[in-house]
């Protein structure tokens, strides 16, 4: 349907946000919650390629959104290290592009970057106030696309997150990936406990994003993560308990899989210009509550 044509239908002038990634983890859970307030136009890799900065280009003049929303990203810390053109191209150019287009155009830009900016020296929880320091490629180029964005243009928004939790049909990532196991009837995993984050909940990072673009929040780089901290085997343990799935969670190592970047391996964050989002443990009863509301229905 014609933009124009939306907007009579609304009888509203909503405003308008080209959402780069909606059918990703956080790009799902932001078209929910955006949806009731914005008119949001979803684009993903069937409709554009990140990595053609015409295409990028033609989507955004074609539609003159007020917001654009990138969720793109070229993910996982091996995958950056085997092809780092790719990593910079997506991680650092695509978020560069979009910043140069949006300052031209006059369109706020909301960017998301992670906590694999910092290295592990801090032993604390990681603020807005601690400068970046990456350790890998993937921490390297995300903290390029933050740079890019920042010097380019002034009305941003940056938002660092943690490792991610939430329902999304792709199931390639940690938390998804080890519940996938074990409905596939694997009796047991084995999870390393000395990775240590703020797991967050993708519903509870969207309704909080949705608030700040609708109480048009300072513009500026923030930390988004729900409260608190916990290893991925203490993570695990927790939902699978609470999702009473009959299989054991065994302690692990990070160094007993394989793996080729330097991970983070201690990187909690937590916000000091913003109230922060709920407890993990809410969080994740919210989320098995709803996977399992899911499993019924389905
Ligand atoms: N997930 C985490 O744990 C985590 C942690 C820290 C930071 N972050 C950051 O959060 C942001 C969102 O991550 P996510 O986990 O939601 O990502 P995701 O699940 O991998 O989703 C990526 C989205 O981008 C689209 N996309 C990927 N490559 C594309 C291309 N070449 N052309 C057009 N579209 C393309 C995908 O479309 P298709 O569905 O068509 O493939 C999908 O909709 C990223 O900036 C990431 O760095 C994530």
């Amino acid at each position: 349907m014609p933009l124009s044509r939306c907007r009579l239908d609304v009888g509203v002038m909503l405003k308008t946000i080209l959402l780069l990634g909606h059918t990703g983890k956080l790009g799902s859970a932001l078209y929910g919650s955006l949806s009731s307030d914005y008119l949001v136009i979803g684009k993903n890799s069937r409709d554009f390629d990140a990595a053609n900065f015409d295409q990028v280009t033609w989507l955004v003049d074609e539609l003159r959104p007020d917001i654009i929303i990138n969720t793109v990203a070229f993910m996982g810390i091996d995958a950056c290290e085997l092809d780092p053109e790719r990593a910079q191209l997506i991680n650092t150019l695509l978020p560069g592009h979009l910043a140069k287009l949006a300052a031209k155009l006059g369109i706020t830009l909301v960017h998301f970057s992670t906590d694999a900016v910092f290295n592990d020296d801090k032993k604390d929880y990681y603020t807005e106030n601690d400068i970046p320091s990456p350790l890998n490629m993937y921490g390297i180029t995300k903290h390029g696309g933050e740079c890019l964005v920042r010097s380019r243009c002034r009305q941003h928004y940056i938002f660092r997150v943690p490792l991610l939790f939430g329902e999304c049909s792709k199931k390639s990532q940690f938390v998804e990936k080890m519940l996938e196991f074990l409905y596939a009837g694997q009796k047991n995993i084995r999870v390393s406990s000395d990775l240590v984050s703020s797991p967050t909940y993708t519903f509870d990072l969207a309704d909080n994003i949705t608030q700040m673009l609708l109480n048009e929040t300072p513009f500026g780089t923030y930390h988004l993560a729900n409260e608190g901290k916990v290893s991925l085997f203490e993570l695990m343990a927790e939902i699978v308990a609470l999702l009473k799935i009959e299989a054991t969670v065994e302690k692990a190592s990070y160094m007993d899989f394989p793996f080729i970047g330097t991970k983070n391996t201690f990187t909690p964050m937590k916000s000091i210009k913003t109230a922060g989002l709920r407890p993990w443990q809410k969080a994740v009863e919210d989320y098995c509550r709803r996977l399992t509301g899911d499993a019924k229905n389905g």
